[in-house]
């Protein structure tokens, strides 16, 4: 019974690990056909310890493969986060003349003399796509003594300077390093003690360009999440900043106190991008790890614990408040859809709300609606007891928010039962909604991407009513799709 208990909330189409603890996404590159997806993984355990790195592959970023573990804890301690580049043009040595995958990840242990915590940036490679790894001779590449948090490394090739930038936290800034060959690295630039949101110590920062629109410019995107402080009733959540990139450092296009999150809902962080998907593909690919720090430790999973957010493809977009970030699901997505329906301009009166018996807890629902003479809109996604988690929008605030106070299981911790949302202003007269509904989690995109809502659930029913209604006016649902989703879930 309870072991069936656990296994509701085995996500059905979002990644999880095959057993035991999961963080942070690491290493994510594509090589060769493949997408690769390590992690951070505690291999004894269903709570976090010693780091590992964890790892999956995929050749559409939907339907995962789990690979042995591919780095575990040694002399210098345990494997934190960090990247894995293709080394092309075997600027490392590594690999006698060819190429092959260079994973530059934290080594954490504590200073012998200090007793301080201590992390130092480390090297490990692969000359057979990934199956199996060799620690580089010379580790640790990358230490600073006065430095106790550092870490989290992200680099990439920077054609213009013709070397590796790699872009790593100091606690409450990030670093920019330089380096010809990945071993040997010099400090380059310095960003953000006085910028952005300094709510918790700085984490996994990545560094990218990406186009505007169609408009032929570009600007580059920073991204860095911040860990969880007890006072801080968000948690660990990610921040971006949009500048420019001179080869050195980042400069911020918006003032220092301007603060700009990537997710609105409490379960997104650490997220960072795949490196050297081919430029035919275009796509700046990111995934993030489905939990907060606040209380990832207690999600009544049972065995397992953790998941990823879906894959989502990144873009900017101008808009009179400045350029912003967007993202969806990637379109590989799709292939989830098992049966579709679909309605046209349905009314929702507070007499008439829209009720459905849904039949499946795996959906993924999009409605465009008119929302002009409506009061607050609710879209509950239920089960037949009294669970429900709920996506709301109040036409006269202008905000979007999920209700998951009575998602399920949410005494595990005092903060997980709550409401939160963002401002979304509709566009003529309407807002368009994106949701995907898992077995853990639901994942709301509004207005093509503009904003975005990730949280968990425990639902311990199956989620299979949905109901749309109106608290005064009433509501236009100009379209509604409803796809039942496929269980792709490998044991
Ligand atoms: C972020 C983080 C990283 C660190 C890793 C340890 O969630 O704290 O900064 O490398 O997790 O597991």
């Amino acid at each position: 019974k309870k072991q069936h208990q656990q296994d509701r909330f085995r996500p059905g189409y979002h990644f999880s690990p095959p057993s035991h603890w999961l963080n942070d996404p690491n290493g994510l590159v594509y090589y060769e056909g493949v997408y690769h997806l390590f992690y951070q993984h505690h291999p004894h355990g269903n709570q976090w310890g010693p780091m590992h790195w964890g790892h999956a592959v995929s050749s559409d970023l939907i339907h995962w493969e789990h690979m042995p573990i591919a780095l575990f804890p040694d002399e210098h301690g345990a494997i934190f986060s960090g990247c894995c580049v293709v080394d092309w043009n075997n600027s490392s040595g590594l690999f006698e003349g060819s190429h092959g995958l260079v994973a530059i990840f934290t080594h954490a242990d504590s200073c012998p003399k200090t007793g301080q915590p201590r992390q130092r940036q480390s090297l490990a490679y692969s000359d057979d796509q990934g199956r199996t790894w060799h620690k580089y001779k010379g580790n640790p590449v990358l230490a600073e003594e006065d430095l106790i948090d550092f870490r989290d490394s992200k680099a990439f090739w920077h054609p213009q300077s013709e070397r590796w930038v790699m872009v790593l936290v100091a606690g409450d800034h990030v670093r920019f390093y330089g380096s010809k060959n990945l071993r040997e690295w010099t400090l380059i630039g310095q960003f953000g003690k006085e910028e952005g949101s300094h709510d918790g110590v700085w984490e996994c920062p990545d560094l990218f360009e990406l186009p505007i629109d169609d408009s032929g410019r570009s600007k580059w995107v920073l991204i860095v999440s911040i860990g969880d402080r007890p006072d801080c009733p968000e948690g660990s959540r990610t921040q971006y900043f949009i500048g420019e990139f001179d080869g050195n450092t980042f400069i911020n296009d918006n003032p220092a106190d301007h603060v700009m999150w990537l997710d609105y809902g409490r379960d997104n962080y650490a997220g960072v991008t795949w490196s050297d998907i081919p430029a035919q593909d275009g796509r700046r690919v990111m995934i993030g790890w489905m939990s907060n720090w606040k209380y990832a430790n207690q999600t009544p999973t049972g065995e397992w614990r953790g998941a990823m957010t879906l894959p989502r493809a990144l873009s900017l977009t101008s808009r009179d408040e400045g350029i912003v970030l967007t993202q969806l699901p990637v379109r590989e997505i799709e292939q989830l859809r098992k049966e579709s329906k679909s309605w046209n301009m349905l009314t929702v009166t507070p007499e008439v709300p829209y009720t459905l018996k849904t039949e499946d807890d795996l959906l993924e629902i999009e409605a465009d609606i008119d929302i002009r003479s409506a009061g607050e809109v609710l879209i509950k996604l239920q089960s037949a007891g009294e669970i429900e988690t709920i996506i709301g929008y109040d036409p006269v605030s202008q905000w979007l928010f999920i209700d998951r106070t009575k998602s399920g299981i949410t005494d595990f911790h005092p903060s997980f039962g709550c409401q939160h949302g963002v401002r979304l202003v509709p566009e003529n007269g309407t807002i368009r909604l994106q949701i995907w509904l898992d077995r853990n989690a639901v994942e709301v995109y509004a207005n093509a991407g503009l904003v975005v809502l990730t949280d968990q659930i425990f639902p311990d029913a199956p989620m299979d009513r949905m109901e749309i209604s109106v608290k005064s006016g009433e509501a236009q649902l100009s379209s509604l799709h409803l796809h039942a989703l496929k269980s792709i879930h490998v044991p």
